[in-house]
Protein backbone atom coordinates (compact mmCIF):
# COMPACT_ATOMS: atom_id res chain seq x y z
CA UNK A 1 0.00 0.00 0.00
CA UNK A 2 1.75 3.38 -0.77
CA UNK A 3 1.79 5.52 1.78
CA UNK A 4 0.06 9.31 1.33
CA UNK A 5 1.92 12.07 3.38
CA UNK A 6 -0.11 14.49 5.07
CA UNK A 7 1.14 18.12 4.84
CA UNK A 8 -1.80 19.80 7.68
CA UNK A 9 -2.05 23.39 7.02
CA UNK A 10 -4.80 24.40 9.41
CA UNK A 11 -2.70 26.68 11.35
CA UNK A 12 -1.64 28.42 8.23
CA UNK A 13 -4.23 28.54 5.39
CA UNK A 14 -7.25 27.39 7.68
CA UNK A 15 -6.16 30.41 9.65
CA UNK A 16 -6.47 32.59 6.61
CA UNK A 17 -10.42 32.19 7.26
CA UNK A 18 -12.17 35.18 7.43
CA UNK A 19 -12.81 35.97 10.89
CA UNK A 20 -10.16 33.59 12.57
CA UNK A 21 -7.26 34.31 14.69
CA UNK A 22 -5.40 31.79 16.68
CA UNK A 23 -3.15 33.00 19.63
CA UNK A 24 -0.59 31.15 20.58
CA UNK A 25 -2.10 29.14 23.34
CA UNK A 26 -4.88 27.77 20.28
CA UNK A 27 -2.38 26.79 18.04
CA UNK A 28 -0.13 25.12 20.66
CA UNK A 29 -3.55 23.05 21.40
CA UNK A 30 -4.22 22.57 17.98
CA UNK A 31 -0.84 21.28 17.14
CA UNK A 32 -0.68 18.67 19.91
CA UNK A 33 -3.63 17.76 18.58
CA UNK A 34 -2.70 17.06 15.10
CA UNK A 35 0.68 15.63 16.19
CA UNK A 36 -2.11 12.92 18.19
CA UNK A 37 -3.81 12.49 14.98
CA UNK A 38 -0.68 11.61 12.92
CA UNK A 39 -0.07 14.33 10.16
CA UNK A 40 3.45 14.18 9.06
CA UNK A 41 3.81 17.90 8.20
CA UNK A 42 2.33 20.85 10.23
CA UNK A 43 2.50 24.43 8.13
CA UNK A 44 2.46 26.76 11.75
CA UNK A 45 2.18 29.95 10.60
CA UNK A 46 3.17 32.69 8.25
CA UNK A 47 6.14 34.45 10.47
CA UNK A 48 6.46 37.60 8.37
CA UNK A 49 2.70 38.33 8.76
CA UNK A 50 2.87 39.40 11.77
CA UNK A 51 5.35 39.19 15.00
CA UNK A 52 2.46 37.45 16.79
CA UNK A 53 2.67 34.72 14.46
CA UNK A 54 6.02 34.36 14.53
CA UNK A 55 6.21 34.13 18.08
CA UNK A 56 3.34 31.76 17.34
CA UNK A 57 5.54 29.05 14.85
CA UNK A 58 8.05 29.27 16.92
CA UNK A 59 6.02 27.88 20.46
CA UNK A 60 4.85 25.60 17.75
CA UNK A 61 7.87 24.69 16.54
CA UNK A 62 9.61 24.00 20.53
CA UNK A 63 6.75 22.29 21.47
CA UNK A 64 6.10 19.49 18.59
CA UNK A 65 8.05 16.27 18.59
CA UNK A 66 7.04 13.50 16.18
CA UNK A 67 5.84 16.22 13.26
CA UNK A 68 8.31 18.14 10.27
CA UNK A 69 6.82 21.89 11.38
CA UNK A 70 6.98 24.21 8.62
CA UNK A 71 7.08 28.11 7.97
CA UNK A 72 5.87 29.77 4.58
CA UNK A 73 7.61 32.77 2.69
CA UNK A 74 7.23 34.64 -0.19
CA UNK A 75 10.42 34.41 -2.62
CA UNK A 76 12.14 37.06 -0.14
CA UNK A 77 14.90 36.68 2.38
CA UNK A 78 13.27 38.86 4.74
CA UNK A 79 10.55 36.21 4.83
CA UNK A 80 12.80 33.36 4.57
CA UNK A 81 14.93 35.33 7.27
CA UNK A 82 11.68 35.51 9.66
CA UNK A 83 11.23 31.56 9.16
CA UNK A 84 15.18 30.88 9.81
CA UNK A 85 14.47 33.10 13.46
CA UNK A 86 10.47 31.10 13.57
CA UNK A 87 12.17 27.45 13.38
CA UNK A 88 14.47 27.64 16.23
CA UNK A 89 14.42 24.91 17.86
CA UNK A 90 12.37 23.11 16.23
CA UNK A 91 13.49 18.89 15.53
CA UNK A 92 12.56 18.21 11.79
CA UNK A 93 12.43 22.67 10.35
CA UNK A 94 10.88 22.89 6.56
CA UNK A 95 10.59 26.06 4.71
CA UNK A 96 8.28 26.78 2.26
CA UNK A 97 8.72 28.82 -0.25
CA UNK A 98 6.09 29.89 -2.91
CA UNK A 99 5.93 32.48 -6.24
CA UNK A 100 3.10 32.73 -8.33
CA UNK A 101 3.40 31.14 -12.27
CA UNK A 102 0.05 31.71 -14.01
CA UNK A 103 -0.44 34.73 -16.81
CA UNK A 104 -2.97 36.40 -14.78
CA UNK A 105 -1.00 36.92 -11.18
CA UNK A 106 2.92 37.39 -13.50
CA UNK A 107 1.06 40.22 -15.45
CA UNK A 108 -1.36 41.82 -12.83
CA UNK A 109 0.74 40.81 -9.31
CA UNK A 110 3.92 40.18 -9.45
CA UNK A 111 4.64 42.35 -12.54
CA UNK A 112 7.14 39.87 -14.06
CA UNK A 113 7.67 38.18 -16.76
CA UNK A 114 8.38 34.21 -17.14
CA UNK A 115 12.32 34.83 -16.54
CA UNK A 116 11.97 37.38 -14.11
CA UNK A 117 9.78 34.81 -12.14
CA UNK A 118 11.95 32.21 -12.88
CA UNK A 119 15.23 34.02 -11.38
CA UNK A 120 12.93 35.20 -8.56
CA UNK A 121 12.70 32.02 -7.39
CA UNK A 122 15.77 30.29 -8.15
CA UNK A 123 17.63 32.95 -5.72
CA UNK A 124 15.00 32.53 -3.24
CA UNK A 125 15.43 28.60 -3.15
CA UNK A 126 19.25 29.19 -3.53
CA UNK A 127 19.00 31.57 -0.23
CA UNK A 128 16.75 29.46 1.83
CA UNK A 129 18.94 26.19 1.10
CA UNK A 130 21.82 27.39 2.71
CA UNK A 131 19.59 27.42 6.15
CA UNK A 132 17.27 24.79 5.54
CA UNK A 133 17.78 21.25 3.86
CA UNK A 134 14.24 20.46 3.72
CA UNK A 135 12.56 22.86 1.52
CA UNK A 136 8.94 23.03 -0.37
CA UNK A 137 8.39 25.19 -3.74
CA UNK A 138 5.08 26.24 -4.54
CA UNK A 139 3.69 27.80 -7.38
CA UNK A 140 1.28 29.81 -6.08
CA UNK A 141 -1.89 29.34 -8.94
CA UNK A 142 -0.17 26.65 -10.75
CA UNK A 143 -3.89 25.77 -12.03
CA UNK A 144 -3.94 28.52 -14.41
CA UNK A 145 -0.26 28.50 -15.33
CA UNK A 146 0.62 27.17 -18.87
CA UNK A 147 2.15 23.12 -18.44
CA UNK A 148 5.40 23.73 -20.16
CA UNK A 149 6.56 27.13 -17.95
CA UNK A 150 4.97 24.85 -15.09
CA UNK A 151 7.71 22.07 -15.99
CA UNK A 152 10.26 24.58 -16.78
CA UNK A 153 9.73 26.15 -13.06
CA UNK A 154 9.27 22.52 -11.46
CA UNK A 155 12.56 21.36 -13.24
CA UNK A 156 14.46 24.26 -11.61
CA UNK A 157 13.03 23.20 -8.60
CA UNK A 158 14.32 20.21 -8.42
CA UNK A 159 17.48 21.00 -10.11
CA UNK A 160 18.25 23.30 -6.88
CA UNK A 161 17.59 20.82 -4.87
CA UNK A 162 13.53 21.56 -3.39
CA UNK A 163 12.64 18.61 -1.20
CA UNK A 164 8.77 18.56 -2.35
CA UNK A 165 6.99 20.57 -5.30
CA UNK A 166 3.68 22.05 -4.68
CA UNK A 167 0.91 21.92 -7.20
CA UNK A 168 -1.78 24.70 -6.04
CA UNK A 169 -5.18 24.77 -7.34
CA UNK A 170 -5.37 28.54 -5.41
CA UNK A 171 -8.63 29.40 -6.63
CA UNK A 172 -10.21 26.27 -6.68
CA UNK A 173 -10.76 26.66 -10.69
CA UNK A 174 -9.97 22.96 -12.11
CA UNK A 175 -11.63 19.58 -12.17
CA UNK A 176 -10.37 16.10 -11.40
CA UNK A 177 -9.66 15.10 -14.84
CA UNK A 178 -7.49 18.32 -15.21
CA UNK A 179 -5.74 18.26 -12.25
CA UNK A 180 -4.68 14.87 -12.39
CA UNK A 181 -3.48 15.36 -16.08
CA UNK A 182 -0.98 18.16 -13.96
CA UNK A 183 0.41 15.30 -12.09
CA UNK A 184 0.56 12.87 -15.05
CA UNK A 185 2.21 15.57 -17.07
CA UNK A 186 5.10 16.38 -14.72
CA UNK A 187 5.90 12.91 -13.63
CA UNK A 188 6.14 12.31 -17.83
CA UNK A 189 8.17 15.23 -18.80
CA UNK A 190 10.38 16.71 -15.94
CA UNK A 191 13.49 15.30 -15.30
CA UNK A 192 14.40 13.35 -12.12
CA UNK A 193 11.51 14.45 -11.25
CA UNK A 194 11.03 11.36 -9.14
CA UNK A 195 14.16 13.47 -6.89
CA UNK A 196 11.20 15.56 -5.36
CA UNK A 197 7.89 14.46 -3.72
CA UNK A 198 4.86 16.18 -5.82
CA UNK A 199 2.29 17.31 -3.46
CA UNK A 200 -1.50 18.41 -4.41
CA UNK A 201 -3.16 21.70 -2.37
CA UNK A 202 -6.61 22.04 -3.83
CA UNK A 203 -9.30 24.72 -2.90
CA UNK A 204 -12.68 24.39 -2.70
CA UNK A 205 -14.61 27.43 -4.65
CA UNK A 206 -16.35 24.41 -7.27
CA UNK A 207 -16.72 22.17 -4.17
CA UNK A 208 -14.11 19.66 -6.11
CA UNK A 209 -10.95 20.05 -3.95
CA UNK A 210 -11.80 16.48 -2.00
CA UNK A 211 -11.84 15.06 -5.81
CA UNK A 212 -9.37 17.20 -7.27
CA UNK A 213 -6.71 15.95 -4.44
CA UNK A 214 -7.77 12.36 -4.88
CA UNK A 215 -7.12 12.43 -8.81
CA UNK A 216 -3.74 13.84 -8.30
CA UNK A 217 -2.70 10.67 -5.82
CA UNK A 218 -4.10 8.21 -8.95
CA UNK A 219 -1.92 10.30 -10.96
CA UNK A 220 1.28 10.25 -8.91
CA UNK A 221 1.17 12.88 -5.77
CA UNK A 222 3.11 11.78 -2.85
CA UNK A 223 1.97 14.26 -0.55
CA UNK A 224 -1.54 15.71 0.35
CA UNK A 225 -1.73 19.64 1.57
CA UNK A 226 -5.15 20.10 3.62
CA UNK A 227 -6.74 21.27 7.15
CA UNK A 228 -9.10 19.91 9.39
CA UNK A 229 -13.05 20.24 8.96
CA UNK A 230 -11.80 21.85 4.99
CA UNK A 231 -11.26 25.53 6.77
CA UNK A 232 -9.57 28.45 4.53
CA UNK A 233 -9.59 31.07 2.36
CA UNK A 234 -12.84 31.51 1.04
CA UNK A 235 -14.91 28.06 0.33
CA UNK A 236 -12.12 26.70 2.26
CA UNK A 237 -8.79 23.96 1.45
CA UNK A 238 -9.56 20.19 1.38
CA UNK A 239 -10.52 18.46 4.24
CA UNK A 240 -8.01 16.43 5.65
CA UNK A 241 -10.43 13.85 7.06
CA UNK A 242 -12.19 13.27 3.81
CA UNK A 243 -9.03 12.88 1.73
CA UNK A 244 -7.76 9.94 5.10
CA UNK A 245 -11.45 8.18 5.06
CA UNK A 246 -11.77 8.23 1.53
CA UNK A 247 -8.05 6.18 0.88
CA UNK A 248 -9.18 3.87 4.07
CA UNK A 249 -12.96 2.91 2.84
CA UNK A 250 -11.45 2.83 -0.94
CA UNK A 251 -8.33 1.22 -0.63
CA UNK A 252 -9.30 -1.14 -2.90
CA UNK A 253 -9.35 1.51 -5.75
CA UNK A 254 -6.72 4.02 -4.46
CA UNK A 255 -4.05 1.29 -3.27
CA UNK A 256 -2.94 4.27 -1.39
CA UNK A 257 -3.63 4.91 2.47
CA UNK A 258 -2.51 7.90 5.16
CA UNK A 259 -0.81 6.84 8.13
CA UNK A 260 -3.56 9.13 10.34
CA UNK A 261 -4.37 7.80 13.82
CA UNK A 262 -8.13 7.70 12.29
CA UNK A 263 -9.84 7.11 15.53
CA UNK A 264 -8.68 10.93 16.93
CA UNK A 265 -10.37 12.62 13.46
CA UNK A 266 -13.33 13.27 15.67
CA UNK A 267 -11.48 14.66 18.43
CA UNK A 268 -9.46 17.03 15.95
CA UNK A 269 -12.61 17.94 14.72
CA UNK A 270 -14.51 19.22 17.53
CA UNK A 271 -11.03 20.81 18.19
CA UNK A 272 -10.49 22.98 15.75
CA UNK A 273 -14.29 23.88 15.44
CA UNK A 274 -13.90 25.23 19.36
CA UNK A 275 -10.77 27.37 18.16
CA UNK A 276 -11.32 29.15 15.47
CA UNK A 277 -15.40 29.30 15.90
CA UNK A 278 -16.22 27.93 12.77
CA UNK A 279 -19.12 25.58 12.92
CA UNK A 280 -19.11 22.61 11.40
CA UNK A 281 -22.25 21.76 8.87
CA UNK A 282 -24.23 18.60 10.39
CA UNK A 283 -24.01 17.59 6.67
CA UNK A 284 -20.28 17.86 6.33
CA UNK A 285 -18.70 14.87 5.10
CA UNK A 286 -17.10 12.48 8.12
CA UNK A 287 -17.61 15.01 10.54
CA UNK A 288 -20.75 16.52 10.43
CA UNK A 289 -23.13 15.88 13.26
CA UNK A 290 -25.68 14.05 11.35
CA UNK A 291 -22.54 11.80 8.83
CA UNK A 292 -23.51 8.70 10.88
CA UNK A 293 -27.57 9.64 11.50
CA UNK A 294 -30.26 7.86 10.21
CA UNK A 295 -33.93 9.12 10.06
CA UNK A 296 -35.89 7.30 7.55
CA UNK A 297 -37.97 4.32 8.59
CA UNK A 298 -36.50 2.54 5.97
CA UNK A 299 -32.93 3.43 6.60
CA UNK A 300 -33.45 2.72 10.01
CA UNK A 301 -35.18 -0.68 9.47
CA UNK A 302 -31.76 -1.57 7.49
CA UNK A 303 -29.53 -0.35 10.18
CA UNK A 304 -31.19 -2.42 12.61
CA UNK A 305 -30.70 -5.30 10.95
CA UNK A 306 -27.39 -5.15 9.37
CA UNK A 307 -25.02 -1.60 9.44
CA UNK A 308 -23.22 -2.39 6.62
CA UNK A 309 -27.25 -1.19 4.63
CA UNK A 310 -26.30 2.03 4.97
CA UNK A 311 -22.84 3.01 6.36
CA UNK A 312 -19.75 2.15 4.39
CA UNK A 313 -18.02 3.06 7.66
CA UNK A 314 -17.80 2.90 11.06
CA UNK A 315 -18.67 5.98 13.24
CA UNK A 316 -15.89 4.04 15.76
CA UNK A 317 -13.06 4.07 12.55
CA UNK A 318 -13.14 8.09 13.53
CA UNK A 319 -13.26 8.06 17.31
CA UNK A 320 -17.29 8.27 17.41
CA UNK A 321 -19.48 6.34 19.93
CA UNK A 322 -21.91 4.50 17.31
CA UNK A 323 -24.51 5.75 14.87
CA UNK A 324 -27.64 7.40 15.66
CA UNK A 325 -31.02 6.96 14.57
CA UNK A 326 -32.62 10.34 14.78
CA UNK A 327 -36.88 10.14 15.48
CA UNK A 328 -38.68 12.15 13.37
CA UNK A 329 -41.95 11.53 10.67
CA UNK A 330 -39.78 9.37 8.24
CA UNK A 331 -38.99 6.67 11.38
CA UNK A 332 -40.87 3.54 11.47
CA UNK A 333 -42.09 1.23 14.00
CA UNK A 334 -38.95 -0.92 14.52
CA UNK A 335 -36.65 2.24 15.38
CA UNK A 336 -39.56 3.63 17.84
CA UNK A 337 -39.72 0.14 19.66
CA UNK A 338 -36.00 0.03 19.86
CA UNK A 339 -35.90 3.83 21.45
CA UNK A 340 -38.44 2.71 23.79
CA UNK A 341 -35.85 -0.42 24.82
CA UNK A 342 -33.35 1.72 25.22
CA UNK A 343 -35.24 3.83 27.35
CA UNK A 344 -36.14 0.97 29.70
CA UNK A 345 -40.08 0.16 27.69
CA UNK A 346 -40.93 -3.02 26.87
CA UNK A 347 -44.56 -2.48 25.73
CA UNK A 348 -47.30 -5.18 24.79
CA UNK A 349 -48.51 -4.72 21.27
CA UNK A 350 -51.30 -3.06 22.10
CA UNK A 351 -49.32 -0.40 23.75
CA UNK A 352 -46.92 0.02 21.19
CA UNK A 353 -49.24 0.86 18.36
CA UNK A 354 -51.16 3.36 20.23
CA UNK A 355 -48.09 5.11 21.52
CA UNK A 356 -46.56 4.78 17.93
CA UNK A 357 -49.50 6.77 16.87
CA UNK A 358 -49.05 9.49 19.24
CA UNK A 359 -44.88 9.59 17.96
CA UNK A 360 -45.92 9.94 14.60
CA UNK A 361 -48.86 13.25 15.68
CA UNK A 362 -46.29 14.35 17.47
CA UNK A 363 -43.68 13.78 14.58
CA UNK A 364 -45.58 15.72 12.18
CA UNK A 365 -45.18 18.61 14.57
CA UNK A 366 -41.93 18.56 15.44
CA UNK A 367 -38.19 18.46 13.45
CA UNK A 368 -36.83 15.75 15.71
CA UNK A 369 -38.16 13.86 18.33
CA UNK A 370 -35.93 13.82 21.54
CA UNK A 371 -35.22 11.46 24.03
CA UNK A 372 -36.46 13.93 26.55
CA UNK A 373 -40.24 13.96 24.00
CA UNK A 374 -40.43 10.32 24.02
CA UNK A 375 -40.24 10.58 27.99
CA UNK A 376 -43.01 12.83 28.35
CA UNK A 377 -44.86 11.14 25.50
CA UNK A 378 -45.11 7.93 27.45
CA UNK A 379 -45.87 8.99 30.53
CA UNK A 380 -48.04 11.90 30.67
CA UNK A 381 -50.25 10.94 27.73
CA UNK A 382 -50.88 7.52 28.23
CA UNK A 383 -50.46 7.39 32.09
CA UNK A 384 -47.08 4.78 31.81
CA UNK A 385 -44.60 5.17 33.90
O1 LIG B 1 -3.32 28.18 -2.28
C1 LIG B 1 -2.13 28.48 -2.41
O2 LIG B 1 -1.61 28.71 -3.50
C2 LIG B 1 -1.31 28.57 -1.20
C3 LIG B 1 0.15 28.71 -1.39
C4 LIG B 1 0.75 29.67 -0.46
C5 LIG B 1 0.78 27.35 -1.32
O3 LIG B 1 -1.83 28.43 -0.11
ZN1 LIG C 1 -3.87 27.56 -0.28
Amino acid sequence: MRKIYVFDTTLRDGEQSPGVNLNTQEKLEIAYQLEKLGIDRMEAGFPAASPGDLAAVNAVARAVKNVTVIGLSRSRESDIDAVKEALQGAQDPCIHLFLATSLIHRQHKLRMDKGQVLETAQAAIRYAKKYFSKLEFSLEDAGRTELDFMAEVVGMAVREGASVVNIPDTVGYLNPSEYGAIFKYLKENVPDIDRVQLSAHCHNDLGMATANTLAAILNGADQIEGTINGIGERAGNTAIEEIAMALETRSDFFGAKTSLVLSEISRTSRLVSKLTGMVVPGNKAIVGANAFAHESGIHQDGMLKEKTTYEIMTPETIGLKESKLVLGKHSGRHAFRDKLTDLGYDLPEDVLNSAFSRFKDLADKKKEVSDEDILALMEERLGIT
